[in-house]
């Protein structure tokens, strides 16, 4: 996948991140399962996590992630053509968290859809939203990575209760004519190493029932040496196919932004690229692994540090469950100063959302006066009534 050819460029032009107030430390978690500091810090660079509270879920997180993106971006909600949630942790089997984000939002026009790719989900849906745009079909697209894995974690595991957080991201994408933004992008699996990484219960294959509940299908299970040398065998893989895609060289990079799994993942990767660890952006330590959620809230905190400035090129790079991963580099042209939103933008941005809730409330109660209401009878070419 490469640039547009037909002039047509996806440029991130907003951003934004929720992450929950609970902070778990590992000292926490010590309390909890047969752990330490010392070991959790060594074997993976993270100190602690957030933890969604009780009201929080993925839609509600992915939508203050949402919010925060549009305000950046000047956009209004019935401005967007398409929403995708990548997530492993969805408000429902269905219907979609995208729909759920999309009616809170008031988003009218837009499309939505949840895509499911492991922690690689934000990295696929980056893909798909980039090329709707290119192709011409859409002109603004909202990106968001939403988790709260903390509810399928299981808390008696040491070896995965320990890696995992939850949080939110989202980016807008917008078309635009000048060159730059989404680059090049590959998107890449292998489903034979499916099992590596899974929650076995609750789906078609394994039923909930309370045979699964009881044998604690529905918590993620997980082979971490295997994951880890897939994981350390595939980043520098894919940032360096994906620069020489763009025709850039890997060592005029200014910045990559990994996903937030593991440090020595990542230690690993910058050896392999011979490229010094400060043109990694890393905020494991706060979140740990936040799934799809971990390199839009990486990016964001990479605005805000002023690692990420207009003309950078950036490498985006994801790995995780399916087995799969991907990449994207691309070259940074948000334009600085943000749109900052007048005060007067702002009532009305409350306002429109505001608007949304009361839209989608009366939409439900027509729902349910129509499902009181007789289905009509279907009619014949002439109009009249079939028996
Ligand atoms: N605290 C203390 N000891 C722990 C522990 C914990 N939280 N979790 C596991 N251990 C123990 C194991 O039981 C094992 O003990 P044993 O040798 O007596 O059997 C020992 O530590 C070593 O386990 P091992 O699996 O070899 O450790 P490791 O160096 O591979 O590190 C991971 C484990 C999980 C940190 C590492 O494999 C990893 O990060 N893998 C990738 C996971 C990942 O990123 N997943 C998400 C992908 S999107």
């Amino acid at each position: 996948m490469a640039e547009s050819k037909n002039g047509r460029h996806a440029h991130i032009v907003g951003w934004g991140k929720y992450v929950p107030s609970k902070v778990l430390t590992n000292a926490d978690l010590a309390q909890i399962v047969d752990t330490s500091d010392e070991w959790i810090v060594t074997r993976t660079g993270i100190h602690e996590r957030r933890i969604a509270g009780p009201k929080d879920t993925s839609a509600s997180m992915g939508l203050i992630a949402a919010k925060e993106a549009l305000e950046h971006a000047g956009v209004r909600p019935h401005e967007v053509d398409l929403i995708i949630v990548a997530t492993a942790t969805p408000e429902y089997a269905f219907p979609a968290t995208a729909c759920l984000i999309q009616d809170a939002l008031g988003a009218v026009n837009a499309g939505a859809f949840d895509l499911s790719a492991g922690c690689t989900g934000f990295m696929y849906a980056l893909a798909v939203g980039a090329q709707a745009i290119q192709s011409g079909a859409h002109k603004i697209v909202l990106v968001i990575g939403s988790e709260t894995l903390s509810r399928i974690m299981d808390w008696k595991d040491r070896s995965t209760c320990v890696l995992f957080g939850d949080g939110a991201g989202a980016i807008v994408l917008s078309a635009g004519n000048s060159s730059g933004g989404i680059l090049s992008t590959i998107c890449r699996s292998d489903g034979s190493g499916g099992d590596l990484l899974i929650v076995p219960g609750g789906g078609s294959r394994c039923p909930t029932s309370h045979q699964t509940v009881d044998q604690g299908l529905h918590f993620i299970k997980m082979n971490g040496r295997e994951v880890f040398r897939f994981a350390a065998r595939v980043m520098d893989k894919s940032a360096r196919e994906v620069a020489a895609r763009a025709g850039i060289d890997i060592g005029d990079v200014q910045l990559i932004i990994p996903h937030q799994a593991n440090l020595r993942i990542i230690r690993a990767a910058a050896r392999a690229l011979d490229l010094p660890e400060e043109r990694f952006f890393i905020n494991l330590q706060y979140y740990g692994n936040t799934s799809s959620a971990s390199i839009p809230i990486a990016i964001c905190e990479a605005v805000e540090q002023g690692k990420l400035n207009p003309g950078d090129h950036c490498i985006l790079v994801g790995f995780g469950a399916g087995l799969t991963w991907a990449a994207t580099l691309v070259k940074w042209g948000a334009p600085k100063p943000l749109h900052e939103m007048t005060r007067f933008e702002r009532i009305y941005a409350r306002l429109l959302y505001l608007g949304a809730g009361i839209r989608s409330r009366l939409m439900r109660a027509l729902l349910r006066i129509e499902s009181a209401l007789p289905l009509p009878r279907s009619s014949d070419r002439n109009g009249k009534r079939k028996k």
